[in-house]
């Protein structure tokens, strides 16, 4: 009894030892394939058969469907019609190697197939128990991209696209919507399905945020399938931009809001001021009382990834007009005088007299700073109003012309010459009877206008009255700039000095 269980086990394990050896009828062959109709498929095959180290070298591969149907074999004459040209067998059967394609899938290639081999001298065996259905579909299964669910801008990251297919000789051909290096296709396969991937190396942008990453699969014959995958790509704050009201009266408050575009979203903001001094915490700042001297702002907002700042904000103050005290009227050859204005906006200005109403006769204008300039010779009145308004409101400031020698002189000596003219004129016509006399009192009396109107040089393209006035007053209207400004107590003065010098 013990010698026959032990025998009996001897055989099971001998039995064992031969069926797992080279020396069986077996096959490897995927239960089931999936295709694609119109495309191909291939099947893996692979089989053994009990060679007892023999060597044999008539093979005959049959591959065939239900019970029937011989849909490939070594002789292809056998092959039933409707697989002629369709079948081919990619492997070597001297190799073991029963791999066959069937091109042109159709629908009703659906169903199962089982492999047979015929060895000349040993025997012939049907695979039976490693069957393989074919199931045929439409369309192929959409890629699938694989990217981290967050990228950094500027760093480099690679993403991968995979593809099942099941024709081997004509595998897809996989695209990418983003510029970047692509790796050669791998594959790898497992059950009659091929797995095509696609790496692609790039760095991605601000501009990707958001925008989806696509892989595009075409299959043969043509039959496109894509798929994407919306990139979230990290970026430190962008376009960081300050809000307020366009202009602010002068004492009110006004609200300021930051805003910055960035991913993940800014987490903090600050405010400082023109010397980098923090003044404040929050996207949005509230400032009082906002005066003409308020000084610049700028926000920077913050985000996991890096900071970024806004411009220097400057708000726009509105005020009415304050003459400054440099404004006054000077003579020299003739009266000029000017009247400073800092307002906001620009104001308008009217020069009065007691008995008129006078219009400037050049305008300069430097930021909140505008020099309205009146020139005159005869008849110019002892004191003159300059009134300068704007929206906010007006202001007037008096002006007392001062005294001129050199007009009065002028007028004497022209009178004198005018009489002295008279005189030879008189004696002239009374010699010669001429008719030149008239011309020469007309000549002497246009003398001052033309002073007053002749361009000096080199006057071309503006308004010649201006310009002219620019001229001659350049030196004067720097004088005034400087007491303006040093007037203000201003501690850049010193350094406005020298700007305004260099004009
Ligand atoms: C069988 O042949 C096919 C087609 O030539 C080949 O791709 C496959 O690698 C072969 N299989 C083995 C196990 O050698
Ligand atoms: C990416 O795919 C979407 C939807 O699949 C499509 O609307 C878009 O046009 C594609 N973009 C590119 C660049 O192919
Ligand atoms: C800050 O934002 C500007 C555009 O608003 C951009 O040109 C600049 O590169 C950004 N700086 C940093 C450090 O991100
Ligand atoms: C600032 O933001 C607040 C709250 O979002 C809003 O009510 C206000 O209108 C904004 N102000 C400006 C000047 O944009
Ligand atoms: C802003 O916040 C930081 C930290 O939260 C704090 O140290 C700083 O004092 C705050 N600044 C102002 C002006 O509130
Ligand atoms: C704002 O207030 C200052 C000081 O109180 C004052 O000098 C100035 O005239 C005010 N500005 C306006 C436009 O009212
Ligand atoms: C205006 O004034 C600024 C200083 O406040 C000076 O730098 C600039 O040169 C001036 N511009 C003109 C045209 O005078």
């Amino acid at each position: 009894m013990v010698i026959f269980q032990s025998c009996l086990f001897a055989f099971i394990l001998c039995l064992r030892a031969y069926s797992a050896s080279d020396n069986s009828w077996d096959a490897t062959i995927p239960k089931s394939v999936v295709g694609l109709s119109g495309s191909c498929v291939v099947i893996p095959c692979t089989y053994n058969y009990p060679s007892n180290g023999k060597t044999y070298t008539d093979f005959t591969g049959i591959w065939y469907k239900s019970v029937s149907e011989i849909i490939y074999h070594t002789d292809t004459s056998k092959i039933i019609s409707k697989f002629k040209d369709r079948t081919s067998l990619l492997g070597n059967l001297h190799q073991k190697n029963c791999t066959l394609k069937i091109s042109s899938l159709q629908h009703d290639d659906q169903g199962q197939y089982i492999f047979r081999i015929e060895i000349k001298d040993l025997d012939m065996f049907s695979f039976h128990e490693s069957k393989v259905s074919i199931t045929v579909k439409d369309s192929p299964d959409l890629p699938i991209i694989s990217v981290d669910k967050e990228v950094t801008s500027q760093k480099e990251v690679t993403a991968t696209c995979v593809v099942s297919h099941s024709c081997l000789p004509h595998p897809p051909r996989l695209t990418w919507s983003h510029k970047g290096t692509t790796k050669s296709p791998l594959q790898a396969q497992e059950d009659g399905q091929w797995k095509l991937t696609s790496s692609l190396t790039f760095t991605p942008s601000i501009e990707d945020h958001n925008k989806p990453l696509n892989c595009s699969a075409e299959f043969t014959p043509v039959k496109t399938v894509s798929n994407n995958k919306n990139l979230k790509v990290k970026y430190p704050p962008y376009n960081v931009n300050v809000q307020s009201k366009s202009q602010v009266k002068e004492n009110e408050s006004v609200e300021l809001n930051c805003s910055g575009d960035s991913y993940p979203p800014v987490h903090s903001f600050q405010w400082f001021g023109s010397t980098g001094t923090q003044i404040a915490n929050g996207s949005s700042y509230r400032l009082n009382h906002v005066t003409r001297y308020t000084e610049t702002i700028t926000c920077t907002a913050t985000n996991t990834e890096g900071e970024n700042s806004s411009a220097p904000q400057r708000i726009k103050v509105l005020y009415p007009p304050e003459i400054k005290s440099g404004s006054s009227c000077e003579s020299e050859t003739f009266i000029v005088c000017f009247c400073i204005v800092d307002s906001s906006p620009p104001s308008e200005v009217k020069w009065l007299s007691p008995s008129s109403t006078l219009l400037s006769s050049g305008v300069q204008q430097n930021g909140s700073i505008t020099i309205f300039t009146l020139q005159g010779w005869l008849g110019f009145p002892d004191t003159v109003h300059c009134s300068a308004s704007n929206s906010e409101g007006n202001s007037v400031m008096t002006l007392s012309v001062p005294y001129n020698g050199l007009i009065i002189y002028l007028v004497v000596a022209s009178g004198t010459v005018v009489v002295i003219v008279v005189v030879i004129s008189v004696c002239v016509a009374k010699r010669c009877c001429g008719r030149r006399p008239a011309q020469s009192v007309l000549d002497v009396k246009n003398d001052p206008n033309e002073l007053k109107t002749t361009p000096k040089s080199d006057t071309s393209s503006q308004e010649p009255q201006n310009y002219d006035l620019y001229t001659n007053y350049e030196e004067i209207d720097q004088s005034v700039y400087k007491n303006f400004e040093c007037d203000n107590g201003n501690p850049e003065c010193e350094q406005d000095e020298d700007v305004y010098a260099n004009t």
